[in-house]
């Protein structure tokens, strides 16, 4: 992803053959999973699932931004994915390394393009030179609008939330702020999501029905799709089922 993520204009739509949708979500959540199974099914080592997991999240990128998505968060490595064996742990940041110098690369094309790509997580503990270029990804790109990418390494909702709820401490304490302001918005603010909609929609391929601590507290209205594929075999047409079903849904809110 990075060369072609952008919102495409009406007739590459139509040579494009993508579909017109009556209600799109503004921001899809998308949880990578089964990049093991699928290895484990071909007798392969597991890195190379998600090796295939990566080209996955290049094409789904692209393609989710072509359909008119604004915003896409994929959850690429989470806290609790430091349990794993360091051979794997090191395969992800390598492939994530990858990623990163590639989008290094197309920096000048992604300005053009309006892509913003931000990195919600703990940068503790990431490779030092992994979180460099993540900074200076960020910090070059932060001022774009057309499209969000967010990718989530060392990510965990109750980490964040636990952060957030520190940072409130210590306001209160050093009298910055008094306790009867604290709303959700207040802790809304204090998310690696800060200024971006609740993901409308979270697609989880892999037959897992569970959250696993993605955007724990974004996503308390968020449409929630499953889906049985493994998530190097996800394609775009299972990405379309997946816009299609959030389209029949009937949002209330809390409403009637
Ligand atoms: C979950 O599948 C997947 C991960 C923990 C890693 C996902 C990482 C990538 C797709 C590569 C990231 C690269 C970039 C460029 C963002 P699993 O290993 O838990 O699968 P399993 O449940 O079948 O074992």
């Amino acid at each position: 992803m990075g060369s072609n993520l952008l919102p495409i204009n009406a007739l590459e739509r139509n040579m494009k053959n993508i579909p017109e949708f009556s209600v799109l979500p503004k921001h899809v959540g998308i949880i990578m999973d089964g990049n093991g199974r699928w290895a484990k099914q071909r007798n392969l080592p597991r890195y190379k699932g998600h090796i295939e997991g990566a080209k996955t999240f290049r094409k789904i990128g692209e393609f989710a931004a072509d359909v008119g998505v604004k915003c896409l968060t994929f959850y690429a490595f989470s806290t609790e994915n430091w349990k794993r064996p360091q051979e794997e742990i090191d395969a992800i940041m390598a492939l994530f390394r990858d990623y990163l110098i590639e989008a290094e690369e197309r920096s000048a094309e992604n300005e053009e393009k309006g892509i913003q790509l931000r990195f919600l997580g703990d940068r503790k503990g990431i490779p030092e030179d992994i979180v460099a270029m993540m900074n200076h990804i960020e910090s070059m790109s932060s001022d774009k609008s057309k499209v969000v990418l967010n990718i989530a390494v060392n990510y965990g909702g109750r980490h964040e939330i636990a952060n957030a709820v520190r940072k409130i401490a210590e306001k209160v304490r050093n009298g910055e702020m008094d306790i009867c302001d604290i709303d959700e918005d207040t802790i809304s603010d204090l998310l690696y999501t800060k200024g971006l909609p609740d993901p409308d929609l979270i697609i989880r391929p892999s037959g897992e029905c569970r959250l696993s601590n993605f955007l724990t507290y974004q996503s308390a209205y968020s449409e929630l799709w499953f889906s049985d594929v493994l998530w190097p075999d996800f394609t775009e047409d299972d990405f379309l089922e997946a816009l299609r079903e959030f389209e029949k849904r009937n949002r209330r809110f809390g409403g009637v």
